[in-house]
C-alpha cells in the first residue's frame, strides 16, 4: 500500500488548480449498479493522503447504501481540501469541472460544509449537480426522516413495542432530527431530546412535548430506542456497552465507531438497525430524481422498512449483528450485479 492507496475503486481522480492551490480528489468506487452518486465534502484534510483515504472510504459506503436502497446507482465522493485562505468558488469550480469530465458517471450534491453557494460555483460547470437553482427533488432531509421513521416502526416492531408510546431518545436536531420527531411524535412516541444548541433542544422540548437533556447525557438515558441524528462515531465500545437502550436506529452516518462496538451492542441484546440502510431516504429521493427525472412517493421510501425485516431475519439466521450482515448482502448485490429495469 502507498500513500494515495485508491483501495477497490473504479477511479481515483486526484485535482489541482496552480490559479487557486486548491486541491480536490474524487473517487468512484463502484458503478456496476449505475452511475456514481455522492456529495462534496470540504475538510481542513492534514494531507493529500488523509484526503484519498476519507474519499476512498466514503465512496464504498455509497456503493453499499445504493444497493441496499435498490437504486440503479453506485458509489462515488469528493472531498475538497480545506485550508485558510482557500478560494472556495475556485475550489468548487474545480470539483464542477472534474464532474463535468465524468460525462455523467458521477452525480454529486452537498456534504459536510458544502453550502447552496459551494453548489452553484460547481454548477456554473457542470449539470451533474443538485444545484439549489434547479427544480430539483425536493425536501432531502425531510426524504432522510420518512426513512428513518420507517426503519424505526421495523425495529419497534421487532421489539415486540408498538410506536405508540415507545419511549425514544433523539440525539441531534437538525433538518432530519426534527422533522423525524414530527413523525414520531404524531405516532404517539414518547420522546427525550438533545443538541447542543439549547434553543433547539428547548424548541422541541415545546412542540413534542418532549423531555430535554444536556447533549452529553442523551445516551445515558433509559428509553426503548436510540436515535442517532447528530455525528457518526458516537457508538464507541465504552458508550455500546452502557447504552440503556433495547435498539438503536437513526440518521447519522457511521454511528458505530468501529466493529467491535457492533458485536458488544449484539452481545447485549441491543438491536441495531444498519445506518446505511435507514438513512437511504435523500440518496433514494434524490438518485431518482437525477436518473428517471422521478419524484419518488413515500411509499417507495418507506421500502427501507421491508430491508430492515430482511437485514434482522437474515442476521437473526446467522447469529450475527444487523450492520455486519447488511454489508455482506450488500457487496453480494454489487457482485449480482443489475437486476431488471
Ligand atoms: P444538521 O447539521 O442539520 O443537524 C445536526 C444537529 O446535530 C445540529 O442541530 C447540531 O447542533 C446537533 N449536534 C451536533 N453534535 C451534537 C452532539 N454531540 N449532541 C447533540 N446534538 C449534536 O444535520 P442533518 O442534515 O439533520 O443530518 C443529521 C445526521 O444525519 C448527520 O450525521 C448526517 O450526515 C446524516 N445524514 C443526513 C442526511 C440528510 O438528508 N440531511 C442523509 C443521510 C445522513
Amino acid at each position: 500500500m502507498h500513500d494515495l492507496d485508491p483501495g477497490d475503486c473504479e477511479q481515483l481522480t486526484i485535482v489541482h488548480d496552480r490559479t487557486s492551490g486548491a486541491t480536490a480528489a474524487v473517487a468512484l468506487h463502484d458503478t456496476r449498479l449505475g452511475p456514481a452518486h455522492g456529495g462534496i465534502r470540504r475538510w481542513p484534510y492534514a494531507s493529500l493522503a488523509e484526503a484519498v483515504r476519507d474519499v476512498v472510504a466514503l465512496a464504498r459506503a455509497m456503493t453499499w447504501k445504493c444497493a441496499l436502497a435498490d437504486v440503479p446507482a453506485g458509489g462515488g465522493k469528493a472531498v475538497v481540501i480545506d485550508r485558510p485562505g482557500l478560494d472556495r468558488a475556485a475550489a468548487y469550480r474545480l470539483v464542477g469541472r472534474t464532474v463535468a469530465q465524468l460525462g455523467g458517471r458521477f452525480f454529486t450534491g452537498p456534504d459536510v460544509n458544502t453550502s447552496a453557494d459551494d453548489l452553484r460555483a460547481v454548477a456554473a460547470e457542470t449539470r451533474f449537480v443538485a444545484s439549489p437553482d434547479d427544480d430539483g427533488p425536493g425536501d432531502l432531509a425531510a426524504a432522510t426522516a420518512i426513512g428513518v421513521a420507517a426503519a424505526l416502526a421495523a425495529l419497534a416492531e421487532r421489539l415486540g413495542r408498538p410506536l405508540d408510546g415507545l419511549h425514544v431518545a433523539v440525539q441531534g436536531l437538525g433538518s432530519v432530527g426534527m422533522e423525524l420527531c414530527e413523525r414520531l411524535a404524531a405516532r404517539g412516541a414518547r420522546l427525550t431530546v438533545a443538541d447542543l444548541s439549547p434553543e433547539r433542544a428547548a424548541a422541541a422540548g415545546a412542540r413534542f412535548g418532549a423531555a430535554v437533556v444536556a447533549a452529553e447525557a442523551v445516551t445515558a438515558v433509559p428509553c426503548d430506542v436510540f436515535a442517532p441524528c447528530a455525528l457518526g462515531g458516537v457508538l464507541t465500545v465504552p458508550v455500546a456497552a452502557a447504552l440503556p437502550a433495547l435498539g438503536v436506529c437513526g440518521a447519522a452516518n457511521n454511528v458505530l465507531a468501529d466493529d467491535d462496538a457492533a458485536h458488544v451492542l449484539h452481545r447485549r441484546g441491543v438491536l441495531v438497525v444498519p445506518d446505511f440502510v435507514a438513512n437511504a431516504g435523500a440518496l433514494i429521493q434524490g438518485a431518482l430524481w437525477n436518473l428517471r427525472g422521478e419524484r419518488v412517493p413515500a411509499a417507495r421510501i418507506e421500502r427501507i422498512g421491508a430491508t430492515v425485516r430482511d437485514v434482522f431475519d437474515r442476521a437473526a439466521a446467522a447469529g450475527q449483528p444487523p450492520p455486519l450482515v447488511a454489508l455482506a448482502m450488500a457487496r453480494e448485490r454489487v457482485e449480482r450485479g443489475p437486476v431488471g429495469p
